[in-house]
């Protein structure tokens, strides 16, 4: 199998704090829920990976409804999950922040643009969905997109983006994971199915 360009995943929290109005010292409450989000971040770019280059790696947050912020990895090594929360507060307060962008826009938008990419494949990661190994056969796309819910799941307006939008819903096993761990778990995969 030729080995995919961009691995990306997206980090849905519709009720994470949007402007950057979060204390450091409350990031789950007063975030609402951003933690999710760095300890993704952390996943995908300081311990998720063995093989897979760093440059090949993309991670999408999209906040609230009209908030996103796309992660490239930055040259700085280990973060931690406040590193990351102080990152994405500078990012979100107009800062120029390397490895960080941020524009409005929803998930059906960020759906809309990945889709409309040259062999593009879209996921959704859930319980229950069909098993993991339909990716065997299927991840040969240049860009493949993994998409994460938060602590609760999807709420029903991204159910109706993913059926309106025809993703398939991928499982990785009956156990409900951490978003972190689902992050770390498909790059392994990917990493297995690729190389
Ligand atoms: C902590 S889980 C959400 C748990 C929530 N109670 C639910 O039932 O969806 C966070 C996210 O990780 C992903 N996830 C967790 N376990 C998974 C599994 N076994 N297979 C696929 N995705 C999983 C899903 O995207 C889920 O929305």
């Amino acid at each position: 199998m030729s080995r995919p360009v961009v691995l990306r995943f997206i980090q849905v929290l519709p009720n994470a704090n949007a402007d950057g109005d979060f204390s450091l010292k409350d990031l789950p409450g007063s975030g609402g829920r951003i933690d999710i989000l760095c300890r993704g971040l952390s996943a995908c770019f300081d311990w998720g990976t063995e093989t897979w280059s760093k440059e090949g790696l993309e991670l999408i947050g999209a906040l609230g409804s009209n908030r996103i912020l796309r992660f490239r990895c930055p040259a700085q090594e280990c973060r931690s999950e406040r590193t990351w929360a102080e990152m994405i507060k500078r990012a979100m307060k107009g800062f120029t922040v390397e490895g960080i962008e941020t524009r409005e826009g929803s998930l059906e938008d960020c759906i809309g643009e990945i889709e409309a990419l040259a062999s593009s494949k879209i996921w959704v990661l859930d319980r229950t969905g069909v098993d993991r190994s339909v990716l065997k056969d299927t991840v040969d796309s240049s860009q493949n997109t993994f998409i994460i819910g938060d602590h609760l799941g999807f709420e029903d307006r991204a159910q109706r983006v993913f059926a309106d939008h025809g993703v398939t819903k991928v499982s990785l096993g009956s156990t409900d994971y951490l978003s972190s761990h689902c992050i770390a778990a498909v790059i392994s995969e990917i990493e297995r199915l690729v190389t």
